[in-house]
């Protein structure tokens, strides 16, 4: 059985996501143990304790530099065990040490088809504005590790979502949301679990479904 720690930020729908596969039974060989919260007011956390989860908190401006703020986090999730960590609109940023306390243990979900719409400054609605700019047809949600190039790691999952005329980019957000990343990450989770994610020297990935 592998430990899960879900690291959040915000409203914690992809979290919920996870919860409500693990209470299905369809994360069979992981629980989801601890729930780490960059900001202390993070919905998130509400939805970890109803679920009886652990949490904490880590506040990156509580540390002087990068590097102290990341060995905190290494020791956070090292006493939890941690086997996998899972990014869940985590707005915090990952320094090196992490990335490589942790090599392909982390797992992010991004919400375009990486290589589009993706790297520093690609967040939240920003995504969607881009790509409604960019006047794309379809669009979707990537789960990938992370490694230390921004939304570069080896891509895991990635599922397809329609651009549909007025759409907003609040409503394309939601829609990504649910019919691509409320799904594709806990099967990313999941197929990690079984062992059943390969990462090949050339960053890419064999899914063995
Ligand atoms: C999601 O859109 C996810 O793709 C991005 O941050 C957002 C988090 O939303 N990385 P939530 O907190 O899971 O509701």
């Amino acid at each position: 059985m592998k430990n899960i720690v879900v690291l959040v930020s915000g409203g914690g729908t992809n979290l919920q996501a996870l919860i409500d596969a693990q209470n299905r039974g369809k994360i069979p060989n992981g629980k989801i143990s601890c729930v780490i919260s960059s900001n202390p007011d993070a919905y998130a956390l509400q939805r970890a304790e109803k679920n009886d989860i652990a949490t904490a908190v880590i506040r990156r401006k509580d540390y002087e530099n990068q590097l102290a703020y990341d060995k905190a986090l290494v020791g956070l999730l090292k006493s939890k065990n941690a086997d996998l960590i899972v990014l869940a609109g985590f707005m915090t940023i990952l320094g090196e040490y992490v990335i490589q306390s942790f090599r392909n243990q982390i797992i992010n979900i991004h919400p375009s088809l990486i290589p589009s719409f993706c790297g520093e400054g690609f967040y939240g609605l920003r995504v969607h504005q881009e790509a409604l700019k960019k006047g794309v047809k379809v669009t979707g949600a990537t789960v990938h590790f992370v490694n230390e190039i921004c939304d570069g790691g080896a891509i895991i999952l990635q599922k397809a979502v329609e651009v549909q005329n007025g759409d907003t980019p609040e409503i394309l957000q939601k829609r990504v949301m649910e019919q691509a990343e409320w799904q594709i990450l806990p099967s990313a989770v999941s197929l990690f679990c079984d062992d059943k994610i390969i990462v090949k020297a050339d960053n890419t990935t064999e899914i063995h479904f």
